[in-house]
Order: structure tokens, then C-alpha cells, then sequence
């Protein structure tokens, strides 16, 4: 399966998601192509960062920009069994070219109204994209979200109310976890000690998105 963790707003947890599902899928036995579609390259970079960390990562990355996406993920669909698209938060290029050839899309929302806005933009380009790609998915996922007060509540409703997008009734709260793994080359499955909140909701987002 092709799946895309994009959004045109930036910092909110595109790369920490999709390398956190590309190792998990390759924990799971899955052989996996994380493509970094990030001119900053920090999905590649986190992946060198592991490869010194681990010896190897346990899956291929490579970076492609724009519509080299589009030509290059159809030619290695067939080569993995899972591929996961990182699409930074400015280049529209790439994640055009990534909605045209994924199957799923994951959408990481904060539950801040920018990041809401963004959505409606998001939205647009599912749109554009289904005219081509008609059975895309467009998961949104609630992260970074605070255990406390309403925002979550909120952010949730008007999501939901956005033709086209599909909001994921599991949440990623803010854990430190994530950042703490990154910092170290691993997913939060692999680091110790375990969050075991971080753990379960990051396994419970890939049980919503590949079952
Ligand atoms: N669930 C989470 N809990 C706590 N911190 C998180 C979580 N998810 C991401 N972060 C942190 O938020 C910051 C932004 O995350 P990340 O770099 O993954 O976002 P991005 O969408 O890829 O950003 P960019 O648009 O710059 O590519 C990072 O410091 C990351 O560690
Ligand atoms: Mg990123």
C-alpha cells in the first residue's frame, strides 16, 4: 500500500508520522520505501541518523521532489510491499504528484485553527487529485493534541465538516516520546524507556489506516 503523510501547513508531524510508520511496518515483517518528498530531507536525514545509530534501518529511503514522485513511486510500487510518502508542509509540486499515486493520504492536524484552515486547502487538492486517482483515501489524524480542555473536541467538529476528508477516530496526544525516539534514530516502538500511551495510539492509528 501507498501512503502519503502530507498537509500544506508545516510542523505538524508529517516526518515524525511517517517515519514512525515506515519502521513500524518494517518491524511488522512489511518491506518498506519511506520517500522523502521534503527538500529539507529530514526524513532522510533521520533515516542516516538511525543507520548510525542501529547499523541499518530496516528500510530504503530515497528523495524525490515534484513530479518525480509521480514517475518514480509507480515504478517501485511493485518492488515493496509498503511505501510511505513524507511531503513537506510548501512544496504544492510534491504533494500533488504524491496524491496522484498514493492510495491513502494521512493528514497529522493540530487542533489550532491554522492548522484547521490548511485543511480546506488540503481538501481542495483531494479533490483536484480524485479526478485522477478516484479511490484516494483522506484520513485526517488529530496530533500533538493536549489532553486538556476543548480545542480537541472542537478541532474534531470542524474537520468533520470538511467535504472529502475522513477524520480518524483515534488521536496521537503530545508526547514527548516522539521527539525523544527521533532524537535517538528510533520509532517510539523501539525506544526505552517505553511510553506505553505513545506506544498504543501510534499503533492504533496503523491499525485505522492499513486494516
Ligand atoms: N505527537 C507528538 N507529540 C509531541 N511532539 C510531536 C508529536 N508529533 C510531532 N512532534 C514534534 O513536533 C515537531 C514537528 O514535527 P515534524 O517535524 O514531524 O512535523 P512536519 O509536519 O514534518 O514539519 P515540516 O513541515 O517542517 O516538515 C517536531 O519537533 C516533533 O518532534
Ligand atoms: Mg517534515
Amino acid at each position: 500500500m501507498i501512503l502519503t503523510v502530507g498537509n500544506t501547513k508545516g510542523g505538524v508531524g508529517k516526518t515524525t508520522l511517517a517515519v514512525n510508520i515506515a519502521i513500524a511496518r518494517a518491524l511488522a515483517g512489511s518491506d518498506v520505501l519511506l520517500v522523502d518528498g521534503d527538500e529539507q530531507g529530514t526524513s532522510v536525514a533521520f533515516t542516516e541518523l538511525r543507520t548510525e545509530k542501529l547499523g541499518e534501518p530496516g528500510y530504503t529511503a530515497v528523495s524525490l521532489q515534484g513530479g518525480a514522485i509521480r514517475t518514480q513511486v509507480r515504478q517501485l510500487a511493485s518492488k515493496y510491499d509498503d511505501i510511505v510518502i513524507d511531503v513537506g508542509g510548501r512544496d504544492t509540486g510534491s504533494i500533488r504528484a504524491a496524491l496522484l499515486v498514493t492510495h491513502k493520504l494521512l493528514v497529522p492536524v493540530q487542533p489550532r485553527s491554522f492548522d484547521l484552515w490548511a485543511m480546506y486547502q488540503v481538501a481542495e487538492l483531494v479533490k483536484e487529485a480524485r479526478e485522477l486517482n478516484t479511490d484516494l483515501a483522506a484520513l485526517a489524524l488529530l496530533n500533538i493534541a493536549d489532553s486538556q480542555g476543548r480545542d480537541n473536541e472542537e478541532a474534531l467538529e470542524a474537520v468533520r465538516e470538511i467535504e472529502g476528508l475522513q477524520m480518524l477516530g483515534v488521536t496521537i496526544g503530545r508526547r514527548k516520546a516522539f521527539p525523544n525516539a527521533a532524537a535517538a534514530g528510533r520509532s517510539v516502538l523501539e525506544q526505552s524507556p517505553k511510553d506505553a500511551k505513545a506506544v498504543e495510539e501510534l499503533q492504533a492509528v496503523i491499525r485505522a489506516i492499513y486494516n
